[in-house]
């Protein structure tokens, strides 16, 4: 065993002293992974472009905010520099803030009336749902902007600091969506599974200097971001999920969490779904 292998072990079950960076820290998820990672002992710093939000969830749990929005490059550098300026260190990136593509009551209606006419074999008469036809260039842009650029941009910032300091985490938070696209949202789908590969790239890359870069892929979690969905539309999702429930936040807080710290020290580029059975 290497000597740096023992001090992980002895530091393991504490972040007493880690500087964080949580983006979308405001709402659902990243709300979650705030309040775990500061549980442990961390200076959690909570990104999100809605100020009430991320000052809400800082003053919770005595960290502080930040707003701004990750598809704005100098905003995302201008604050990893300023938390480094502050705190000396920056040791863990969540890249989170996320999403979702708006709800579409007359698609899902279209969506309802398929799955009857596929349960009764009538193939020829389904409609089509058109998502891909009828997705504008700004829908598709937003989506990759927020979540592989917003992703890109936040990696790059905490890497100028994190590979001279020789250590870090990086989390980026896919989707079930990038592992097992579905139809209905291929921007959506497309922009976690580039995650997953920028992921991966970046994650090889700096390996070698102390900096685990890892992605998760949440199944689906009750948060805000679900709650513009139909209800039956949710209620078939529930049913296809093996553990027949949504997942809850802090489920995943604590795949985060131990991606965020030593424990997870040969995890490099590895992929964690917590799906309930759904992947
Ligand atoms: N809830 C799910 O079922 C689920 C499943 C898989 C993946 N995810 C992913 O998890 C992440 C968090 O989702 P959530 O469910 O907590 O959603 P949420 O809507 O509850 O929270 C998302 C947060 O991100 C912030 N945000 C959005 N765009 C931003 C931007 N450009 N800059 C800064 N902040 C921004 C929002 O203000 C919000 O506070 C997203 O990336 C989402 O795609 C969610």
């Amino acid at each position: 065993m290497f000597a740096h292998d023992i001090g992980d072990v002895v530091r393991a079950g504490t972040l007493e002293g880690q500087v964080v960076l949580v983006t979308g820290g405001g709402s659902g998820l990243g709300t979650s992974f705030a309040r775990r990672l500061a549980v442990d002992g961390a200076h959690v710093v909570v990104g999100d472009v809605n100020e009430s939000g991320a000052g809400q969830v800082a003053s919770e749990i005595g960290g502080e905010a930040a707003v701004f929005d990750v598809t704005d490059s100098a905003a995302f550098d201008a604050v990893v520099d300023r938390v480094v300026a502050h705190h000396g260190r920056i040791d863990v990136l969540i890249n989170n803030a996320g999403i979702a593509p708006p709800p579409d009551p007359e698609r899902t209606q279209i969506s309802f009336a398929n799955q009857a006419l596929r349960m009764e074999g009538r193939l020829t008469e389904l409609t089509p749902i058109d998502a891909t036809v009828s997705l504008t260039d700004d829908a598709w842009h937003r989506m990759m902007n927020v979540h592989v650029s917003g992703t890109f941009y936040g990696t790059r910032a905490a890497l100028r600091h994190m590979t001279p300091q020789r250590s870090g985490s990086i989390v980026n938070i896919s989707s079930i969506m990038g592992l097992r696209p579905a139809a209905g949202a291929p921007h959506y789908c497309a922009a976690k599974a580039a995650i997953i590969a920028l992921t991966k790239s970046t994650a090889q890359e700096v390996a070698p200097f102390g900096v685990r870069i890892n992605a998760v892929c949440p199944g689906w979690i009750d948060t805000p971001l679900l709650a513009p969905m139909d209800p039956l539309a949710l209620a078939g999702i529930q049913m296809q999920i093996p553990m027949g429930r949504l997942g809850r936040p802090e489920e995943l807080a604590e795949v985060v969490r131990f991606l965020a710290g030593p424990e997870s020290s040969y995890c490099v580029g590895d992929v964690f779904a917590a799906s309930g059975g759904w992947v």
